[in-house]
């Protein structure tokens, strides 16, 4: 039941703060320690790297989980599309370990990776909303999202329990390595944060709706760029505006625009830089200004202690591996109110379904 709100998807979104509570309350105890079954830390821990596979923003989610995992853990990760996967299957590690991406636990894409793993013999985990899903019933190991139904078919709060969850695993995994960054890593604090930090940026939802009337409803195409962690908040941003808005929208390494994608830019193009990364906060800001320099209208997405007084969105600062849970949250609105300013059907967006069964 969507109660007093317009679309599932605006609903959806403002549940977040509450899903990051409800997981920090299901999978870290009183003390921030990890509760996770101890066989499948075992798993991980032993394994010499580690595959996710998923499609569409879980896939999107799997690109923020590998800089999580490798970081707290110190275990090479790899992320593949998982049509790609099941068809062109790369050269496998000696100790493999899978990990399942998939809101519904029912994608066929991702179910025919996980049928070829399982005759490997392979150990896998399945990270999903629906308990008793096909992808849960046939991996090793599943964790529940605990998000709650996603009924709009632009996933969001799904993507954010993803990237809560594989923070939460990679400490797990990380402390039974002894790795000091997962050791040190107040997780527990940091998923309070973020909830109170999604909660101020869902509040100003208002301004939101402004800037996607002045610049998003007219346009054609739009551009979402970043390094690194933003890069891959900015592909799944794009998605979101592509999907529901039909506005053409791509997601860009902010460093390779000069190699060729700089020449789409027309007067009033709007590019949205997402800069939350210590490191390249500057390169990112440089190429921000080249677009604007061909005439885009450049807005940013910039975390708290990053930010310019010109900044369009300030999000709270929370650790650099966090990020994304408050990042994506201004383009999940951003590509609401387009949509819904445009008069589109917000949560049935044409030619798409919430499960994809077939490959
Ligand atoms: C985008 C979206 C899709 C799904 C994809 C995978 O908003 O919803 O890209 O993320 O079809 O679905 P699941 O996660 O159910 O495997």
């Amino acid at each position: 039941d969507k109660g007093t709100y317009p679309y599932y998807m605006l609903k959806e979104i403002d549940e977040q703060p509450n899903v990051m509570r409800k997981l920090s309350a299901k999978y870290l105890d009183q003390v921030g320690q990890p509760v996770i079954t101890p066989a499948l830390v075992e798993k991980l821990r032993d394994s010499d790297r580690i595959y996710i596979v998923g499609a569409g923003t879980s896939y999107h989610a799997g690109l923020v989980g590998k800089a999580q995992l490798e970081k707290l853990t110190g275990i090479p990760t790899e992320v593949h599309v998982a049509s790609e996967f099941a068809y062109e299957t790369p050269l496998l590690s000696e100790k493999p370990f899978f990990i399942f991406l998939s809101q519904s636990g029912e994608t066929a894409d991702s179910r025919q990776v996980l049928v070829n793993v399982n005759q490997k013999h392979l150990p896998s985990l399945t990270i999903t909303n629906v308990a008793n899903s096909t992808l849960s019933r046939e991996s090793d190991f599943t964790l529940l999202l605990e998000a709650g139904p996603e009924i709009s078919v632009a996933s969001t709060k799904a993507y954010t329990a993803q990237i809560a969850l594989e923070a939460i695993l990679a400490k797990a995994v990380g402390e039974a390595k002894g790795v000091a960054a997962a050791q040190t890593f107040d997780l527990k604090g940091q998923l309070a944060v973020v909830a109170q930090g999604m909660q101020s940026i869902v509040d100003e939802k208002n301004e939101i709706d402004q800037i996607a009337q002045d610049y998003f409803v007219q346009a054609n195409q739009a551009f979402y760029i970043g390094r690194g962690i933003d890069y891959t908040v900015s592909l799944e941003a794009a998605l979101k505006l592509k999907e529901i808005s039909y506005v053409h929208a791509e997601g860009f390494a902010s460093g390779e625009l000069k190699h060729g994608t700089i020449a789409l830019i027309e007067p009033g193009t709007p590019v949205i830089g997402i800069i939350t990364q210590a490191g390249t906060a500057g390169l990112t800001r440089s190429n921000l200004e080249e677009t604007a320099a061909r005439g885009a209208q450049t807005l940013s997405i910039v975390r708290q202690g990053l930010a310019r007084p010109d900044d369009t969105f300030v999000i709270p600062d929370v650790d650099e591996l966090l990020t994304p849970l408050l990042s994506v949250i201004p383009a999940q609105l951003l590509a609401y109110y387009t949509s819904l300013n445009k008069g589109l059907n917000v949560d049935l967006p044409r030619n798409l379904a919430k499960s994809v069964t077939v490959e």
